[in-house]
């Protein structure tokens, strides 16, 4: 297990629960080199295999990654359909090689808007895995943080309307459950590569606590040192939570 140091060397802090991670960069990584934009989401999905299997070694419980957002439509259908083929490939590789990997997967997003072959093996990926105790990852697919707020409030406007609910009952705690994330402690730790210094929708109910890395290397070309750098600043950090 990686050990992260505080302030005195013999002082080993063990990693956050739950890291997530805005995988950015791909576009500009394949730009640099002169390659189509498909060829920097492949090379970022190698590096997502890379990481969540660093997480999974060093402890970490919970792995969230964006992989496509609900404004990722905007692109054009090529590049949309060069990141759906990808996900397609990996999700098929990832139910093969669960039994080796004991990743559990979790899809955060609505998916009634992709095809229904990745539909299929996105719930299969997740009903399959969820015997695994590794990591658990978190795929955020068709996600926006703001739709994920407005569909739980729908759910608990009609649980209201249907009298089984009282809106006084309603609390933070009891408003996490109408959220993908229902039972995911909150991310302690968001890491953001590629130099841009935005939470683009991601996670806002989760993360208001949580500690932002802003990195300036490119997705692509994030490496398992990298995360090291990240958690070891997360351990830098002071976090109050409002207090002193
Ligand atoms: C952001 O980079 C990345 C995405 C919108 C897609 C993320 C997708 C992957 C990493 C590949 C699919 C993942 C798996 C695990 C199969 P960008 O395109 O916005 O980069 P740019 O800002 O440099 O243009």
């Amino acid at each position: 297990m990686a050990l992260f140091q505080k302030k005195k060397k013999s002082e080993a802090l063990p990693p956050p629960r739950h890291i997530a991670i805005i995988m950015d960069g791909n576009g500009r990584w394949a730009k640099k080199r002169g390659l189509p934009r498909r060829a920097g989401h492949a090379a970022g999905a190698e590096t997502f295999r890379t990481i969540a299997n660093y997480c999974r070694s060093i402890g970490v419980e919970y792995l969230t990654v964006y992989a496509f957002s609900t404004e990722n439509w905007k692109r054009s259908q090529e590049e949309i359909s060069g990141i759906m083929e990808l996900l397609k490939r990996y999700l098929k590789e990832a139910i093969a090689d669960m039994e080796k990997n004991h990743v559990r997967f979790v899809f955060f997003g609505d998916l009634s808007r992709l095809s229904p072959e990745l539909q299929t093996l996105a719930r299969d990926a997740a009903e399959r895995s969820k015997v695994y105790q590794g990591v658990q990852v978190n795929f955020c697919l068709n996600y926006g943080g703001r739709d994920e707020i407005v569909q739980g409030a729908q759910r608990f406007a009609s649980e209201v309307a249907a009298g089984k609910r009282k809106p006084e009952e309603l609390t933070e705690a009891l408003f996490s459950d109408y959220l993908y994330s229902a039972g995911v402690p909150d991310p302690e730790l968001v890491i953001r590569p590629s130099g841009e210094l935005r939470t683009s929708n991601f996670l806002p109910w989760q993360s208001a606590y949580s500690e932002y890395v802003f990195m300036d290397v490119l997705w692509p070309d994030f490496k398992t040192k990298d995360l090291d750098e990240a958690i070891a600043q997360f351990h830098r950090r002071n976090r109050r939570f409002g207090g002193r």
